[in-house]
């Protein structure tokens, strides 16, 4: 267990705290703010103890150079209306400068500012000085709460622990717990959904979990690589080539572990990767050659629906089908449904399937929906988060 800034004295002290507020925008405005919500509670409570709090964050892959479309700017004014008080916004493309310095020397127990995007800065994601140094220079107590971008070794995430107590916040925590407790004492019926176009990135994380779950349940686009490795035809769905072989191993491996490995007994398909296209549904092994699997198929949403409602834990990660397009968003609806209804501890994976079931208006149903989209895989793969590992043990 990690310490989380419950357990140590932050009153008075300048905090540094690195968020994940890596959130979608379009034409200049946020258009989700959930990673921004989710990170309220850590910094609400710093305040509430007159911790002074330097919050920093990434924002999209800007390579090391100040590009103007991925400043924090807009974040920095959304913190500010929902704590209800200013937010400092330290414009600096070096992220740290002599202002920024001087700004955050002045900062006041109960102030909050928030950093330039540190990837601005094309040290932080080797987790090279002299950034790693120039940040700590700022604060005296580190503090990760980005949990969605724990599995990155970067300055602002790892390398600062070197140089000053590190802690938890209260997401980061959170995260751990509804994760950590699925893979580790979950309440069975255990069942694991995944998703996703590519088997391949998929591999590690289906190998790990059929090790905990008892029943492991795949859909999506990497279905047509199992059925290419059962021997049937797919026709122009989508194929992860290399993974043919891996998907056949992965079936026996299942088999020898005596867990129940689902795979799509029917899929709705469509002549072109459209939402308008001609589209019927086939079993599995008759997909015609000129049309493409798009989602899984009403006999697959049934039996998928029935082993959702004996469930007592459910882990879900990635789409049934291509649910952006409404005439194929059907079967990963049935799936959010169904996990709304149940009595299951659910957890949903970050990215597409919490999209998804934000989408279908049933986010507020489930027991944990992560913020990380690639951190959770990881988390799920039973990889050490680099983010998490430099933290402090209690
Ligand atoms: C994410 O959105 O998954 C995190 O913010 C990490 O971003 P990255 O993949 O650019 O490191």
């Amino acid at each position: 267990m990690k310490k989380t800034v419950k357990d140590i004295n932050v009153a008075g002290k300048k905090v540094l705290v690195r968020c994940d507020f890596n959130v979608p925008m379009k034409d200049g405005d946020i258009t989700d703010d959930i990673r921004i919500t989710s990170a309220l509670p850590t910094i609400k409570y710093l305040v509430s103890e007159g911790a002074a709090v330097i919050l920093m964050s990434h924002m999209g892959r800007p390579k090391g150079e100040p590009k103007p479309e991925y400043s924090l700017k807009p974040v920095a004014d959304r913190l500010s209306e929902l704590l209800g008080t200013e937010v400092i916004f330290a414009a600096s493309p070096q992220v740290v400068d002599d202002n920024v310095k001087k700004t955050a020397a002045a900062l006041e127990g109960g102030q909050v500012m928030l950093l330039e995007n540190v990837r601005y800065r094309a040290e932080e994601t080797k987790n090279d000085e002299p950034f790693t140094g120039e940040l700590a220079s700022l604060g005296e107590i580190f503090v990760n709460d980005a949990f969605g971008t724990a599995h990155r070794a970067h300055c602002s995430t790892a390398g600062l622990a070197k140089y000053m107590p590190s802690v938890s916040g209260f997401l980061i925590e959170k995260e751990v717990k509804f994760l950590g407790d699925a893979l580790e004492s979950p309440e069975r019926p255990f069942v694991a959904i995944m998703g996703g176009a590519k088997v391949g990135d998929k591999i590690p994380v289906i190998e790990n979990l059929l090790k905990k779950v008892d029943t492991l349940i795949i859909g999506g686009g990497m279905s047509y690589t199992f059925f290419k490795a059962m021997g049937y035809e797919i026709g122009k769905s989508i194929l992860d080539e290399e993974s043919i072989e891996l998907a056949g191993e992965l079936m026996k491996k299942a088999e020898q572990m005596g867990v129940e490995l689902l795979i799509p007994v029917d899929s709705v398909c469509a002549k072109e990767f459209d939402n308008n296209s001609e589209k019927a549904v086939f079993d599995r092994d008759k997909i015609p050659a000129d049309m493409m699997g798009m989602d899984i198929g009403p006999e697959t949403v049934k039996l998928y629906c029935d082993i959702i409602s004996k469930a007592k834990t459910v882990v879900w990660n990635g789409p049934a089908g291509v649910f952006e397009m409404p005439s194929f968003a059907e079967g990963t609806r049935a799936i959010a449904g169904a996990l709304a209804e149940s009595d299951a501890v659910t957890v949903i994976g970050g990215g597409d399937s919490a999209a998804a079931v934000e989408q279908f208006g049933f986010a507020d149903k489930m027991t944990h929906i992560s913020t990380g989209g690639g951190a959770s895989l990881e988390f799920l793969e039973g990889k050490e988060l680099p983010g998490i590992s430099c933290l402090e043990d209690k």
